[in-house]
């Protein structure tokens, strides 16, 4: 992890701990499932198939995690033996909102487990030069300011996409964002964290670096060309 003696050299926010305070925003999704999953998924000898699948089903996974505090409410519902109160998720309903292209791999395996979800698309891509995020596409559901966005992308690498995709999101009215990914960049984290420190980050791991291409180490490689058999 990066470490500052003093604040954020980005936005100049001093903090007592900095380094505790960039991680209290990112929760490590530990669970055995997801870990195995991502192993299967880093090694060279991982299919196209095989990877697309996992993906997939991480996704499920990561989804159940990010939702794991939505509240909940009380109805009256009838059985067959008696009428009780019993739980549903309360106010705001999500959004999927896959930064295309590898983000799309986690759509499916989320929308399994909430399928009334409504889905925004933000197409962006990376200047291989400057590494800045590129817009080419954008469009959410009208209602993003009333639902909880579900930002996804499977690398937190530079977080130049990430932060671009937050601040249309934004601009677009959304208030309430989270950042779902499989692997994170110390870079990424702080780099997100600094530009919105109101997203919080679910990954399933984190990951030592990036190199000199952007690209996170030890990591898994490019996950959209992996995730659609393109290199
Ligand atoms: N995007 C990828 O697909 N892989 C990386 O390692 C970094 C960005």
């Amino acid at each position: 992890m990066v470490r500052f003696d003093t604040g954020c050299p980005c936005c100049n926010r001093e903090y007592y701990d900095y380094e505790e305070w960039l991680m209290s925003g990112v929760t490590v999704v530990g669970h055995p499932l997801v870990q195995h999953k991502l192993t299967l998924m880093r090694e060279t000898t991982c299919s196209t198939k095989s990877f697309r699948q996992l993906v997939n089903e991480v996704g499920t996974l990561l989804c159940y995690e990010v939702t794991r505090d939505l509240p909940l409410e009380k109805r009256t519902i009838q059985t067959p033996l008696a009428e009780m109160q019993a739980p549903v998720i309360a106010g705001k309903k999500l959004v999927f909102a896959p930064i295309l292209r590898a983000g799309v791999g986690f759509l499916d395996g989320m929308l399994d487990l909430v399928p009334s979800a409504r889905v925004a698309h933000i197409g962006l891509y990376r200047d291989p030069v400057t590494l800045e995020a590129v817009k080419y596409y954008f469009k959410a559901p009208a209602d993003v300011a009333d639902r909880l966005v579900i930002l996804m992308d499977p690398m937190l690498a530079t977080g130049h996409s990430a932060v671009a995709a937050v601040k249309l999101l934004k601009e677009s009215g959304a208030r309430d964002i989270r950042f779902v990914c499989l692997l994170a960049a110390p870079e990424g984290i702080e780099e997100l964290r600094c530009a919105h420190p109101d997203v919080k980050v679910w990954t399933a791991a984190i990951d030592s670096h990036l190199n000199d291409h952007g690209y996170i180490v030890p990591g898994l490689g490019d996950a959209g060309d992996r995730m659609f058999g393109t290199k």
